[in-house]
Parts: C-alpha cells; structure tokens; sequence
C-alpha cells in the first residue's frame, strides 16, 4: 500500500497539523514513511520491559522532621543517579488524577473537525492541538497527537482559557483543578530538592520566579501503531525547563536514557504513582550535581497510551545559572548566567544536540 499523503509544509508558516495520527492509525497496516525514524533512533527496549532500579519515593511524613530528612535523601540520591524519579503519597487526589486522564481522552475521542477546532496556529506554539510534530519544518514525524496549552501563571491562563476545548463539558474546570494540584506539588519537589543540595527550602522556588514561574499542560495521546519499532510517539529529548511532573496509564512507552549503563529502560507504570523528571534548569543550577534527564516515548501495535506531562519553567525573565551558593574554587561555574528566555533561541541558534552545551563554559 502506497504511504498515504502527509503534506509538505515548506516553512513553519502552514497550518501545524498534517493528519491526525488516530485517523492513520486506525486506517493503515504500514508505517508512512514520514514516521519512520533513522536506524540508531528506533526503539531498542520494549514498552513493557520495565526498569525496577528507578527509584520510587515515598512522600507520606514530608511535613515531619524525621522522615522528611529520609525524603530528602532518597530525592538527592534519584536526582543525581537519574534524574528522574516516581511519588507515591504525594497527596495529589487519585479522584483528581483519574478525572483528568478520562477527561483527556474523551477529549482525543472527538472526531478530528472537533479537534482541529482548537489546532495550533503557525508560530503559536506551545499553544493548541497538533499531531505528528509541532515543528512543520521537521522532517520526520512522531506517532502522537497532543495538545498544548499555557496553564500557568494564573494570568496567562485566564487569558487563553476560552480556546481550551469546550468539549467535554467539564475539560477546562477538571485540567484547571489537576494544573493547580501539580503546582503545589512542584513547590514541595523544589522544597526538597533545595534542601537535598543544601539551599534553604524556598531557594529554587525563589530562582525560577515564585508565583511567576511558568507551567505548561502537554497532553500526549499515542495511537496503536502498525510498526512500532520503527518509530517513536515522542523523539528523545530533555525538558528545557525546571522540572516536570507526569501523569501516564497503565500501558507503558516512557523510557529513559541511563547514561551509566549507555541503554534506555522503561519506566513501570505504577497505579497511582507521579512520575518527576528533573529538567535543563535544574542541571544548570546544581552545576551537574543532578541531571536533566533524556526521555522518549515509544509505541505499541496493541495498546494506545495516554499521558499527562505537566512541565514547571522559570519566568521568561528569571535569571538562570549554577546557584552561586554552590559554587566554590573546587566546584567553579560550568555554565554561563542568561535569562530564561534567551535558553531555547541560544539552544537552538548553536544546534546543542544536548540543550544544556549550548549555554556552557
Ligand atoms: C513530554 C514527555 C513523555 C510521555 O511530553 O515532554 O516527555 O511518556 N512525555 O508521554
Ligand atoms: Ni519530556
């Protein structure tokens, strides 16, 4: 069968959306070419061969002395082996959380005419519904649809909420709710991991901009696809913000770069569980004590996936850097100071395939 029409967008200035991926999913038995991705970037470990070894970290007596000494020392200890890490009694509500996944995919659900109700517009991204990449320049697509939107702060998101989704009915006041769960739980992530690198408690809530930090909602839906290994819902990369807090099903595709064994693993979904991944800001600021960790998703032929990634900036004027109080004859600066939102126009002007080079000393 000849690979349907995926059309050529010659500049980001076409519309964002090629083709719903739900639609060739359940249309196609081969993989369109756009979505095949070079040999060395396929997928090399299944989405179901779980990793035992990523630490999975217990919240419950955060706010009591001692145990909150073993939380932070558990949470130093994930930061700096993996970047990446799973709460349990995080005490964000399971009604909360499970609303907002049903929520989600019956937004996904809609026919495509609906969707696209909502598309991303060229040169409005991170806003909006899009599938296969946001960038129309990229020249191989990821098998995803997702959709996009600025949650916080407060300001901005009373600003775009009327082009969130109408459908269903309760979309905007359940994501509301769960965005503002999430930042409550990224202060007291930040709390500890502040504490877990020696910093007062507020110091990288106070870094990336207190109440003015930024958060955004990304909602991955990744269809059934008919070849998975030769493609990938979402291609590697590292979060270029703070931290970022994920919500996924019980299908399993996240995976993660562990650089000391040069092998991605998978991530266990576990009922109930939040998982945390540590972003470039972070590795910034700690000078490499922790690091921002690569991440993927991959896809299967049985099972579509959903999740929930809610990523914690700094305020685009944030001043970002190695925290001076870190920093010593022995341990000097190995990245340069800058604002927050000069990272990604200074990443992608040098080409860092790893973000965090481009801004190193
Ligand atoms: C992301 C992300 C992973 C996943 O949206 O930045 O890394 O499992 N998602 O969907
Ligand atoms: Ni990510």
């Amino acid at each position: 069968m000849a690979p349907p029409a995926v059309a050529e967008f010659p500049n980001d200035t076409k519309p964002v959306v090629a083709a719903s991926v739900m639609k060739l999913a359940n249309e196609l038995t081969v993989l369109p070419e756009k979505f095949v991705k070079a040999v060395g970037e396929r997928p090399v470990t299944a989405h179901n061969d779980y990793c035992k070894e990523i630490p999975v970290i217990s919240l419950k007596g955060i706010d009591n002395e001692s145990e909150r000494a073993r939380i932070v020392a558990e949470v130093g200890r994930a930061c700096a082996d993996w970047g990446i890490f799973q709460i349990v009694d995080h005490g964000m509500s399971a009604v909360l959380m499970k609303r907002t996944m049903e929520t989600v995919l019956e937004f996904f659900k809609l026919p495509v005419e609906e969707k696209l109700k909502c598309a991303a517009k060229p040169g409005d991204f991170p806003v909006g519904y899009a599938s296969g990449s946001h960038r129309a320049s990229d020249d191989v697509l990821d098998w995803r649809e997702f959709m996009a939107h600025r949650s916080l702060p407060k300001a901005i998101r009373e600003n775009d909420i009327s082009t969130w989704p109408d459908k269903p009915e309760h979309y905007r006041k359940t994501l509301v709710e769960y965005c503002d769960a999430c930042d409550g739980l990224v202060t007291a992530l930040l709390g500890l991991i502040s504490e877990s690198l020696g910093l007062p408690t507020n110091y990288i809530k106070n870094f990336v901009g207190g109440d003015d930090a930024d958060q955004k909602m990304i909602l991955n839906y990744y269809p059934q696809c008919p070849m998975p290994d030769l493609t990938l819902g979402l291609r590697s990369h590292t979060d270029y913000g703070t931290i970022t807090v994920l919500q996924q099903d019980q299908v399993g595709g996240l995976q993660v770069y562990n650089a000391d064994r040069r092998k991605w693993v998978t991530v266990e979904p576990i009922p109930g569980a939040l998982v945390v991944n540590l972003a470039d800001q972070l590795q910034i600021l700690s000078n490499n004590k922790y690091c921002s960790v690569m991440h993927q998703a991959i896809v299967n032929s049985n099972h579509t996936r959903l999740s929930i990634a809610t990523l914690s900036n700094p305020n685009a004027m944030s001043q970002m850097g190695p925290a001076p109080e870190l920093l010593s004859a022995e341990n000097p600066a190995k990245y340069r100071t800058y604002k927050f939102k000069e990272y990604l126009p200074i990443c992608i002007a040098k080409k860092a395939t790893n973000h965090c080079d481009a801004v190193a000393l």
